[in-house]
């Protein structure tokens, strides 16, 4: 099918429910460099911003939205130990790989097939939602963070880390990978869509300014309806 004029060829592209990603972004994180990444990296960044407020999740039920291939589910099922683990992601071949493992390593997580602007889950299910790198792929962002305050309790926490406008601006000229450009924001716009979702910011750090990682907690319930 031909794309519009504006979608560069190699971009990622959604069409309803279906969702590719750009073929280099894709074998980035199918590989186990991305395994390395996230266990030695982004999560002992998590593990210590959970440490220094003092929050232990083990036991809780937890939700990962955008699971890609399933690195998140293989680490954090180990360390969290859930009451129950909810994982999704919108392309297909991800969720495939995710449930690959979850079968294989005999793990009690559901994983499916879903998008982070419409989790079809219940409101007020779990003790915390992890988001990592998932935003700027989604025009909807804003709706997205509604939706994730909805499925968190009271209290519940935001696990979510980002790249910001720079770096997306970046790989786009120098890499050519795209993304969408609704979805490209400073930390100042984050830190304001995160607080009009409902959220307040417990912790926050900024790695080489360009990707920050933020522990925020839902003080409210917003509606979608009430963004505008
Ligand atoms: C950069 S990858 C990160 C994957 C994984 N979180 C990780 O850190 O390895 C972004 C993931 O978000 C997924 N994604 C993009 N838009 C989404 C949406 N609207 N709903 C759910 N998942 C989405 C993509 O399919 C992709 O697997």
């Amino acid at each position: 099918m031909d794309l519009p004029h504006s979608i560069p060829s190699h971009s990622e592209k959604r069409i309803g429910l279906r969702f590719d990603l750009h073929y280099l972004e894709e074998k980035l994180m199918i590989s186990p460099l991305k395994k390395l990444m996230f266990k030695y990296f982004e999560f002992r960044i998590f593990k210590r911003l959970l440490y220094s407020l003092n929050m232990n999740l083990s036991g809780k039920q937890i939700l990962e939205g955008g699971c890609g291939a399933g690195y998140g589910i293989e680490v954090m099922s180990e360390y969290f130990q859930p009451s129950e683990y909810f994982a999704f992601d919108l392309n297909e071949g991800m969720v495939a790989r995710s449930q690959a493992k979850v079968k294989s390593k005999g793990l009690p997580v559901n994983v499916f097939q879903g998008d982070i602007t419409a989790i079809h889950l219940p409101a007020e299910k779990f003790d915390a939602v992890f988001i990592f790198t998932v935003l700027h792929h989604e025009k909807n962002w804003r709706v997205a963070l509604s939706e994730i305050n909805r499925v968190l309790k009271p209290n519940g926490l935001l696990l979510i880390n980002e790249i910001n406008n720079r770096s997306l601006n970046w790989f786009e000229r120098y890499a050519k990978v795209y993304h969408p450009k609704s979805a490209r924001f400073t930390w100042k716009t984050f830190r304001n869509e995160l607080a009009k979702a409902g959220f307040s910011i417990l912790r926050e750090y900024l790695f080489l300014q360009d990707l920050g990682f933020f522990v925020g907690c839902k003080i409210s319930t917003k509606n979608i309806s009430d963004e505008n």
